[in-house]
Order: structure tokens, then C-alpha cells, then sequence
């Protein structure tokens, strides 16, 4: 079941949302050869506390950190720990920011100086990809017209699309309907209606888009060993395009 927001309920997100924006510029500084994950989870939680939310992701189905940070061939939902980030490294940090009864959801791939090009190519794809989807919402369009323009972007640049994590519908709830995936068909899929809002959030493989979750129950890595990037906004369907709700 999808619940359309109102207008107040859309603030509402954005002021979550521009809360986990602001968590991801401040860590951007902080993300150097040296730091452990952990010690950027713990700096982003008290940001995150200083500007009157909490950490969504914390407890959530019992993860047991403030966001997700993934490093390299780590997809999606890495748990900061003792690991050091790496000059070279491309870092994925994802957070979720709960305030006054909403969520805001976002995630950035960081690169931690001089990095390989092709992973600053899959990298830059990916952000373009996330873009290109956000371009294609309209009241009226079809959650299929958002997966095709991101799968044939990277398709055509050689990359995969991660198939089994996909973007969401955020509100009261960290995860709602609709499902979002980042792959698809034209003219297939849910008619978008103002008032929705979702999430866009493409995790993009440099080899094959096939995963699997490693034995700590969470941290979700490509089946190859290649690199994979993210970037993910929290938005609403507008009747004049996309409002995005975590800039
Ligand atoms: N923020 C992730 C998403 O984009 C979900 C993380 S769930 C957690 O949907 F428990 F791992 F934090
Ligand atoms: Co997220
Ligand atoms: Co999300």
C-alpha cells in the first residue's frame, strides 16, 4: 500500500533528509587514509544527535551501528568496525536520519585520493545514473521508465545493475512501498502519482551485478571481488518533476 504524502509530511522528510545531507558533507572531511569506520560512524551518530535526530539504522533489524559504510567490493549495508579506509579506496557511506516521526535517506561514494581511473569512471556512472533516474520522475511516468534510464546509462558504459537491493518508498517508515528497482522496462511498472516519495539509490557493479552477503549477516559484497558504487536521494513526485528532499 502506498501513502501519498501531503505537503507538511513532505517538509517533514526534508528536514530528515537535509540533517543526513549535512551528515555526508561533514564526513566528506573526515574521510581519510588512516580512519577507521567506526570512528566515522561515531562522529557522523554525534552529528547527527547535535542537529535533533537520531540514526535511523541504529537497532533497525538489529544492524548494530549509526549508518552503513562500505568500502570497494562492499555494496550496500558494510558495519563500521577497526577496518581503515585506504588512500585509493572508494568509500560508500549511507545515512538515514529520523526526526520528528520521518525518515530521510541518502548515500554518496566518497574517493580517498588518488584513486584508479576506471574506478573514479564507475564512480562518476554511477552519480550520472542516480541523476538520470531522478530526470525521469513526473507525476504520470512509470517506476519502469526510472529502472530503464539508469540500466541502459550503465549498461552502455560497460557497468551492471544490482538487482537485489533496490530503492524504496520512505515516510513514517524507514522502508514503505513502493519497491524501486534501478532496472526495467519503459511503460512498465507504477503510474507515479504527487505525493509520493521514494527513494532512488542505483548500486552499480563494475563486473557482474550478482551479490552475496557475507557471514556477519549484513555487508552485502559483488560475488566477483570488482568494485561497486552508490549514490542514493530520498524524493518527491511533484506535478513539475522531482523535489529532492536530501540535498
Ligand atoms: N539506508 C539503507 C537504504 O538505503 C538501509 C540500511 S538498513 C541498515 O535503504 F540497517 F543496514 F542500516
Ligand atoms: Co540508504
Ligand atoms: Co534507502
Amino acid at each position: 500500500m502506498i501513502n501519498l504524502k501531503s505537503p507538511t509530511e513532505i517538509e517533514s522528510v526534508r528536514v530528515a533528509g537535509r540533517i543526513a545531507a549535512g551528515t555526508l558533507d561533514f564526513l566528506a572531511s573526515k574521510i581519510k587514509p588512516g580512519v577507521t569506520t567506526e570512528k566515522l560512524d561515531s562522529l557522523g551518530h554525534e552529528y547527527i544527535l547535535e542537529h535533533g535526530g537520531t540514526p535511523s539504522s541504529l537497532g533497525y533489524r538489529g544492524f548494530p551501528k549509526s549508518m552503513c559504510i562500505s568500502i570497494n567490493d562492499e555494496v550496500v549495508h558494510g558495519i563500521p568496525g577497526k577496518r581503515r579506509i585506504n588512500e585509493g579506496d572508494i568509500v560508500k557511506v549511507d545515512v538515514t536520519v529520523y526526526k520528528d516521526g520521518f525518515h530521510g535517506d541518502t548515500a554518496r561514494t566518497f574517493m580517498v585520493g588518488q584513486v584508479p581511473p576506471k574506478a573514479r569512471d564507475l564512480v562518476e556512472v554511477t552519480r550520472r545514473s542516480l541523476e538520470l533516474g531522478i530526470e525521469v520522475v513526473q507525476e504520470g511516468a512509470r517506476l519502469g521508465d526510472v529502472g530503464a534510464a539508469i540500466q541502459e546509462y550503465v549498461e552502455s558504459n560497460g557497468y551492471s545493475v544490482v538487482r537485489s537491493f533496490v530503492g524504496h518508498g520512505i515516510g513514517r517508515n524507514f522502508h514503505e512501498d513502493p519497491q524501486v528497482p534501478h532496472y526495467g522496462r519503459r511503460g512498465t511498472g507504477l503510474r507515479l502519482k504527487e505525493g509520493m516519495v521514494f527513494t532512488i539509490e542505483p548500486m552499480i557493479n563494475e563486473g557482474h551485478w550478482e551479490v552475496k552477503v557475507l557471514g556477519d549477516g549484513w555487508t552485502a559484497v559483488t560475488k566477483d571481488g570488482k568494485l561497486s558504487a552508490q549514490f542514493e536521494h530520498t524524493l518527491a513526485v511533484t506535478g513539475n518533476g522531482a523535489d529532492i528532499l536530501t540535498l
